[in-house]
C-alpha cells in the first residue's frame, strides 16, 4: 500500500474510535475543548469544537493532506501554475485581490499591472455611474442597474450586493436577472424606466445562451424606447470576449475585461463585481478585496494547525469521505446572506462534484456532497426538523455577526440566541429519560409520558461549526467568501481532482441546443421514448 492509501486507511480505522465517543463526553473530558478547537483571524472566530473530531482526527487528516501534496497544490495554484489541466489554465482569482506591488506570473508575464489597470477602470466607471456623470441617452442619471448573467457571472455579485445592503448608494437600485424564463427579465423591468436603466451584461464567454437571450431582450426594450443609438449608452459588458461584446453594440470603453484564468464561480473579484462597486462604491469594493486578501495571506502562510480554510476543508473531507455524510448545510443567521448558500453551492459542487482524478482514473472515495441551506431563523421552521431528528446526519456551518446594522430593540439578541441554541441542541440532544421526566413534570400521566417520550427525544451528537464575526461589513464578507474558496481547494487536493473545470455542465447544454428545433415544431433528432413522448404532449398542449 502506498503512503497516501495508508493515510486514508488510518482515517478509516480511526472512525470507530470517534463513533464510540460523543461530543458531550469530549467536552466533559476536556474543559478547554473550545479554546483548543477554535481558530481566529482578525475579527473572525471559527469554533470547530462542536465537530466529531479529536486532536488525533486532525493529526490524521493533516497527515493525509501532506501525503496528498496539499502544500504544493496550494503553492502551485497561488503562484499561477496551470492547475486547471483540462483547460490548460491557471486558477488565479487570488491575483484579483493582490496588492499593486505583487508579482504573479502567467506564462512568464506579471499579470498584476493588468489586474490593477482593470480595477482602476472599474472604479472610475462605478464612480461615474454613482455621481451621475455617466448618463443615459437622454442625459438622466441611472437609477436602476440590471446585471444580466448566470452561474458564476451572477451568483457571487448578487449575493454580495444583497449582503452589503446597508452600504448601498441611496439613488441606485441594483437588480439581477439570470433565468432564461422570460418571467425573470419581464418582472424585473416592469417597474423600470428605459431612460434611467443601465444594463451590465456579465458573461465570461459572451456566448451563454440564457444570458445572450436575456441581453437581446433587454436590448430590444431599450431600442424600442430610445432608439438604436442608445445601446452604447445603456449597456456595459463584463467579459473576456471583447469581440462578441463589440458585435452586440457595446463600445470598447464600456467593456470591462477579465482573463481566462478567472473561473466563473471565482469571478466576483473581477469586472463581474462591477454591480457591487456601483452599489457600495469603489472603496467598499476595495475593502471586500482587502478582506479576501487577508484570508489569502493566512491560507498561504499559516501552519496547517492554525489554518482556518485548511481545517474547514479537512473536517469536511472527514465527514464526506470517511463518515459518509451525504450533505452539509450552510446556515447564515443573517437575512442579507440568504443568497450565500446558492453561491457556495456553485463554488463547492461545480468545483468538486467530480468522480475522476487528475490523471483520469476514478476517484477512490466520495467527493463533494450536496451543499444546501438557507437563512436562520426562517429555516428553523422548515427543514431543521430533519437536522435534529432525521435519519441522516448533516454537518452545519452557522454564520452570525455579533453586531447588527440596525438599531431595532430585541431583534439581534433573539437572532443570536436562536443561532447558539441550534448548535447547542444539535450537539447535546435530549435523552429518553430527560424527555420523559420533562413530560411528567408538565403533569402528564406516566403511561402517556412513556408513549410520547420517544418522539420528544433528540439523539444529539450532531456536528456543527460556528463562524462568528463582529459585523457583516465588506471586509468581513471578503474574508468569508475567500475562506470557502480555499476550503474547496483543500478538498480538491485531498481528493486528487481538478477543482477548476466544469465539464459536467456541457452535455445538458448540447442536448438543449439539439432539442430547441423540436420544441419549435421540427422533427426531433432524438429517439429516446420518454423525450419523444414528452415532446408529443408538449406540442399538443402548445398547439404546435
Ligand atoms: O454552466 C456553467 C458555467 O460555465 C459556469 O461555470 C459559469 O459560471 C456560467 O456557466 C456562466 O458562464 P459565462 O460567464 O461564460 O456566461
Amino acid at each position: 500500500m502506498n503512503s497516501i492509501d495508508a493515510a486514508w486507511q488510518a482515517l478509516r480505522h480511526h472512525k470507530d474510535k470517534i463513533q464510540s465517543v460523543s461530543l458531550n463526553q469530549l467536552f466533559a473530558r476536556d474543559g478547554r475543548r473550545f479554546e483548543s478547537f477554535s481558530l481566529r483571524l482578525g475579527d473572525l472566530l471559527v469554533d470547530f469544537s462542536k465537530n466529531l473530531i479529536t486532536e488525533e482526527t486532525l493529526r490524521l487528516l493533516r497527515q493525509t493532506s501532506e501525503r496528498a501534496d496539499l502544500a504544493q497544490r496550494r503553492e502551485a495554484t497561488l503562484s499561477g501554475a496551470k492547475v486547471n489541466i483540462s483547460e490548460d489554465r491557471a486558477a488565479l482569482h487570488t491575483a484579483l485581490r493582490a496588492p499593486r506591488e505583487a508579482v504573479i506570473k502567467v506564462d512568464g508575464r506579471n499579470i498584476v499591472p493588468d489586474v490593477h489597470g482593470a480595477l482602476d477602470r472599474t472604479r472610475a466607471f462605478a464612480d461615474a455611474v454613482r455621481n451621475g456623470s455617466v448618463t443615459g441617452a437622454h442625459g438622466a442619471a441611472f437609477r436602476d442597474v440590471v446585471h444580466i448573467g448566470i452561474g458564476g457571472s451572477v451568483l457571487g455579485p448578487a449575493m454580495i450586493t444583497q449582503a452589503l445592503t446597508p452600504y448601498h448608494h441611496e439613488r441606485i437600485r441594483v437588480h439581477f436577472v439570470s433565468n432564461v424564463d422570460g418571467a425573470h427579465l419581464h418582472d424585473t423591468l416592469r417597474e423600470l424606466e428605459p431612460e434611467t436603466t443601465l444594463f451590465l451584461i456579465a458573461s465570461k464567454t459572451f456566448t451563454t445562451q440564457e444570458t445572450m437571450l436575456n441581453a437581446d431582450s433587454a436590448r430590444r426594450w431599450i431600442t424600442e424606447a430610445l432608439g438604436e443609438d442608445a445601446v452604447a449608452r445603456h449597456f456595459a459588458a463584463l467579459s473576456s470576449n471583447f469581440e462578441a461584446a463589440t458585435r452586440f453594440g457595446i463600445p470598447g470603453e464600456r467593456t470591462f475585461a477579465f482573463w481566462d484564468w478567472v473561473g466563473g464561480r471565482y469571478s466576483s473579484w473581477s469586472a463581474v463585481g462591477l454591480p457591487v462597486a456601483i452599489a457600495i462604491g469603489p472603496d467598499g469594493f476595495a475593502a471586500l478585496l482587502a478582506g479576501a486578501r487577508h484570508m489569502d495571506e493566512h491560507f498561504a502562510s499559516a501552519p496547517l494547525e492554525e489554518n482556518i480554510p485548511a481545517t474547514l476543508g479537512l473536517i469536511g473531507v472527514w465527514y464526506r469521505s470517511i463518515l459518509g455524510y451525504a450533505s452539509s448545510a450552510i446556515i447564515p443567521y443573517d437575512q442579507r446572506l440568504s443568497r450565500l448558500t446558492a453561491h457556495l453551492q456553485q463554488v463547492d459542487m461545480e468545483s468538486n462534484g467530480k468522480s475522476r482524478r487528475l490523471d483520469g482514473t476514478p476517484v477512490t472515495q466520495p467527493t463533494a456532497g450536496v451543499v444546501w441551506g438557507g437563512a436562520g431563523t426562517n429555516v428553523q421552521h422548515s427543514f431543521f426538523q430533519l437536522l435534529h431528528q432525521g435519519s441522516d446526519i448533516v454537518p452545519v456551518d452557522f454564520l452570525v455577526a455579533a453586531q447588527p446594522h440596525e438599531d431595532m430593540p430585541g431583534h439581534h439578541d433573539m437572532l443570536l440566541a436562536n443561532c447558539l441554541a441550534q448548535s447547542q441542541a444539535l450537539m447535546t440532544g435530549r435523552s429518553l429519560e430527560e424527555a420523559k421526566a420533562l413530560l411528567l413534570a408538565e403533569g402528564m400521566v406516566p403511561a402517556n409520558a412513556t408513549a410520547l417520550a420517544p418522539h420528544r427525544t433528540f439523539e444529539g451528537n450532531r456536528p456543527s461549526t460556528t463562524l462568528l464575526y463582529r459585523k457583516l461589513d465588506p471586509r468581513t464578507l471578503g474574508m468569508l467568501i475567500a475562506l470557502y474558496e480555499h476550503k474547496v481547494l483543500v478538498q480538491g487536493a485531498l481528493w486528487g481532482i481538478n477543482s477548476f473545470d466544469q465539464w459536467g455542465v456541457e452535455l445538458g447544454k448540447e442536448l438543449a441546443n439539439r432539442l430547441l428545433p423540436a420544441i419549435k415544431g421540427a422533427t426531433p433528432e432524438v429517439a429516446d421514448g420518454s423525450t419523444l413522448g414528452l415532446l408529443d404532449d408538449l406540442r399538443r398542449m402548445r398547439d404546435v
